[in-house]
């Protein structure tokens, strides 16, 4: 079952929002110990962690959470703290997504609608940082930058040696 709850359309939660203002979002040290976990965030020491945390918000989501629709616009660029994500692209459904990995950079990079639908497949724990925040955070912190393109030029291989392995199917010579 598909909760009609879009992470791409939650309100946004200013950055300066704190635990007490709503209980049921976790403190400032709470958000940097969660960033601490992240292996995009390795080797960032407290300031940067501090300036992450500062950028974006966490949020619990169900599982069955439609997370972001293909060919709807988006917004937000989500790091997977805790759980897992399906995501399905126009060849299909498949890949999964683990702690640790990000998505929903594509429509914030290049402002086309969402490439892929992602739907949780447990409960999540998400980092979201919207668009502004986004580019604010590349800015500033250039390492994520570059672990940011290492992943998608890994996305982009395996994506063609999938294809390879389709056409190859279809085509035996
Ligand atoms: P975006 O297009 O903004 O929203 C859907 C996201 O799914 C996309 O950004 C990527 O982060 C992710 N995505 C799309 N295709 C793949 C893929 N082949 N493997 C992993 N993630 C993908």
């Amino acid at each position: 079952m598909e909760f009609d709850q879009r992470a791409d359309r939650l309100p946004f939660h200013g950055p300066e929002e704190e635990a007490g203002a709503d209980a049921t979002l976790p403190s400032h040290d709470a958000r940097i110990r969660h960033l601490q976990r992240v292996p995009l965030f390795s080797g960032f020491n407290e300031d940067e962690l501090r300036r992450v945390a500062e950028l974006s918000r966490i949020v619990e989501l169900p599982a069955g959470t439609l997370v972001t629709q293909m060919g709807e616009p988006g917004d937000s660029f989500f790091i997977l703290i805790d759980g897992t994500v399906e995501v399905r692209t126009p060849v299909g459904a498949g890949s999964e997504l683990h702690p640790g990995d990000f998505f929903g950079e594509m429509s914030l990079l290049d402002g086309e609608p969402r490439s892929a639908t992602i739907v949780a497949t447990t409960d999540l724990r998400l980092l979201i940082v919207d668009r502004t925040h986004f580019w604010r955070l590349l800015d500033e912190t250039p390492d994520l930058v570059g672990r940011i393109l290492t992943i998608l030029s890994r996305r982009v291989r395996r994506l063609e040696q999938t294809v390879h392995a389709i056409l190859r199917n279809t085509n035996p010579t």
